[in-house]
Order: structure tokens, then sequence, then C-alpha cells
């Protein structure tokens, strides 16, 4: 029985736990503490996901309550995985802002999975990195 709970007062250790028992631990500065802890208290849409007291799942988003919402990470512990928990997570986001539109990046593993579950690739998303000229 999972359960699930809105707030972004986690534990910074808790939630590395989190992104290093699935893939994305290597796609986010999780070795930067001070950095890591400053994401997760930066984002004002964070669902997380409980199994007992076991974190296994966040999405972590920011929006604006009514137009977007920017899900920067969709995480589920590699042992918890398509049990229908993803689909959850994006479910609650969405029902906090629910006139808001979801957008994200997909990492390279979950490019499939997010038509799976409806989302419509966009044919002009861009990014400008930290430190690239502008
Ligand atoms: C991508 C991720 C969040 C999916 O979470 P999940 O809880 O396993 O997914 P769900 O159980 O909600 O899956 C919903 C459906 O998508 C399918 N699915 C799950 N992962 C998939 C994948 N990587 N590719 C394609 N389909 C996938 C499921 O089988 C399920 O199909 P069904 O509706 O026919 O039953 C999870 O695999 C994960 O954390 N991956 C590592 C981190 C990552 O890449 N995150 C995305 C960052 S953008």
């Amino acid at each position: 029985m999972i359960s699930y709970r809105e707030g972004n007062e986690l534990n910074v250790d808790v939630v590395t736990d989190l992104y290093r028992a699935s893939t994305l631990g290597a796609r986010r500065p999780i070795e930067d503490r001070e950095r890591f802890a400053a994401m997760i208290a930066g984002a004002n849409l964070v669902i997380t996901a409980w199994d007992g007291d076991v974190l296994v799942g966040m999405a972590r988003s920011l929006s604006d309550g009514c137009y977007v919402s920017y899900v920067a990470d969709l995480v589920v512990r590699d042992s918890h995985q398509k049990q229908g928990i993803g689909r959850e997570l994006l479910r609650q986001t969405r029902k906090r802002a629910p006139k808001a539109q979801l957008v994200l990046l997909a990492a390279p593993q979950a490019t499939e999975y997010y038509p799976r579950v409806g989302f419509a690739a966009h044919p002009s998303a861009w990014m400008l990195k930290p430190g690239e000229p502008l």
C-alpha cells in the first residue's frame, strides 16, 4: 500500500537515497549536498510516494498553480517501478494545479514512458545550459 504526500520538507539524505536507488541519481548533482538541498527547497510542488516509512518516489515540480507546472524530476525507486507509482505521482501533481499543463524533459531512459502515460512530444523545446553564452 503506497501513500502519497505533498510538501518539500524532506530529509535531504532520504531523498538522496531515493535518487541513488534509480538511474536518475547519475543525472542529478546528488553529491553536492548543498545544491541538491536547494533543489528540493526551491521546488514549490513536490509529491512523494511512501511504502511505509520508505521514500519510494517523488515528483519535483515548479508550478505557477494555474498555467504551467514544470516537472523537474520524476523518480521511482528501481524496486518499485512499473506498479503505477510514476503515473500516480503525475496525477497528484496535476490535481494540485488542474488548469496547468505539465511540461518536462525526459531522461533517455524515460523517452518511451511519457507517451505511454499520455504526454505529447513538443517539437520546439529549447535549452540554454549554465555558462553557455547568451
Ligand atoms: C520513468 C519512471 C518515473 C516511471 O515510473 P513507474 O512508476 O515505473 O511507471 P508506472 O508504473 O507509472 O508506468 C506506467 C506505464 O508505463 C510503463 N513504463 C514504465 N516505465 C517505462 C519506461 N521506462 N519506458 C516505457 N514504458 C514504461 C509501465 O509498464 C506502465 O504501462 P501500463 O500502463 O501498460 O501498465 C521510473 O521508471 C523511473 O524513476 N525511472 C528512472 C528515473 C527517470 O528516468 N525518470 C524520468 C526523468 S525525466
